[in-house]
């Protein structure tokens, strides 16, 4: 039984991120760093920048959050952090310092999965108006270095459906931007340009539209971009165009999921590329299709959160399941 507030970790990537949630799954407090600014200069994320800015920022964000949760470190019940997968060295960060905690205040200590973390987000007690959706569900985790469909079927019981056979959808989205010209991330800025582009005026591929499966591609559209951008397309229209394929993609993508998912009881999208309305848009289609709610925690959810880390943590106290001190942080680590 967990007997104090839980402190949740995330270093995985380029977002330093802690956060307390009381037993019952509260939040007391979060926050989040960017390291958007240190990596932009690079057009990406690099990972000796991120793991040295996670051991600047953690420890003093850590504090300040446990402040806002008027929590400190002998009032904690337990320490979770991200273990996997990601980026070794911010990986060994988060579960160090996380390790470091449990072995001052003698508390039991979760090495999180990350992609785990994502998939139980929207069973946060009160997240989602609509409620929090009971196994089995559809995960559609659509974010800068992650792009799968994966079957919820309850905690620790996970099976993926579909991956990306190159890139992940954020990932295509800031290669894309790039080769327009826009600043890194360029998801965002592409969605703002695309808005003022005709989709129509530019053909793009859609890979995989239609065929078996829910796995993904999006080389082949990157490269069609190239193509038209240096064939002196309008850049508003090779952005419609880019996105329009994507949404229509991802939604066809998620069809195929729901239906080798009978039963599931919604769709749940997460990930930075969630943002995206036209995205968001064709995901509802899909799920309305297969008669299934969309859900969508709100975005500081979606993106990467230590909200999510602590929460998986709970989830996983109660099962009963906790990890030694020896836990490898593991920079592969598939659901
Ligand atoms: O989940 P996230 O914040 O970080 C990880 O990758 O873990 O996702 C970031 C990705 C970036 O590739 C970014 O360009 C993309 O999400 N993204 C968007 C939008 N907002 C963020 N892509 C398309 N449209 C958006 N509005
Ligand atoms: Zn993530």
């Amino acid at each position: 039984t967990l007997r104090g507030p839980v402190l949740g970790l995330e270093s995985s990537c380029d977002e330093t991120a802690a956060a307390v949630l009381a037993p019952d799954g509260t939040i007391l407090a979060e926050g989040v760093l960017s390291q958007e600014a240190e990596h932009a200069t690079f057009g990406g994320v690099v990972p000796e920048i991120a793991a040295r800015a996670h051991l600047a920022a953690l420890p003093g964000l850590a504090e300040r959050v446990m402040a806002r949760a008027g929590v400190g470190y002998g009032d904690l019940g337990a320490v979770a952090a991200t273990s996997g997968p990601g980026l070794i060295g911010g990986l060994i960060v988060g579960s160090g310092f996380g390790k470091g905690v449990a072995i001052a205040r003698g508390l039991p200590f979760v090495a999180v999965n990350h992609l785990e973390a994502h998939a139980l987000t929207a069973r946060l007690p009160g997240l989602l108006p609509e409620g929090a959706p009971a196994f089995a569900y559809l995960l559609l985790l659509v974010s800068g270095g992650h792009c799968q469909c994966v079957a919820v079927e309850g905690l620790g019981r996970y099976r993926r459906l579909g991956t990306t056979l190159d890139d992940a959808v954020g990932e295509a989205f800031d290669k894309a931007a790039k080769l327009m010209g826009l600043p890194w991330p360029g998801g965002p800025h592409l969605e703002r340009l695309a808005a003022t582009g005709d989709a129509r005026a530019v053909a793009l591929p859609r890979p995989l539209f239609g065929r078996p499966g829910c796995d993904f591609s999006f080389s082949g559209l990157k490269t069609a971009v190239a193509r038209a951008v240096t064939q002196g397309a309008r850049h508003a229209d090779v952005a419609a165009s880019f996105q329009a394929s994507v949404a229509a993609v991802l939604a066809d993508r998620a069809r195929h999921a729901l239906a080798m998912m009978p039963g599931a009881t919604a769709l749940v999208v997460a990930g930075g590329v969630a943002a995206n309305q036209a995205v968001r848009a064709a995901l509802a289609g899909a799920a309305a299709q297969a008669g299934v709610p969309m859900l969508a925690p709100p975005l500081r959810l979606c993106t990467d959160n230590a909200v999510m880390v602590a929460w998986a943590g709970i989830e996983r106290l109660r099962a009963g399941l906790t990890d030694g001190l020896d836990h490898a942080p593991r920079p592969r680590w598939p659901l």
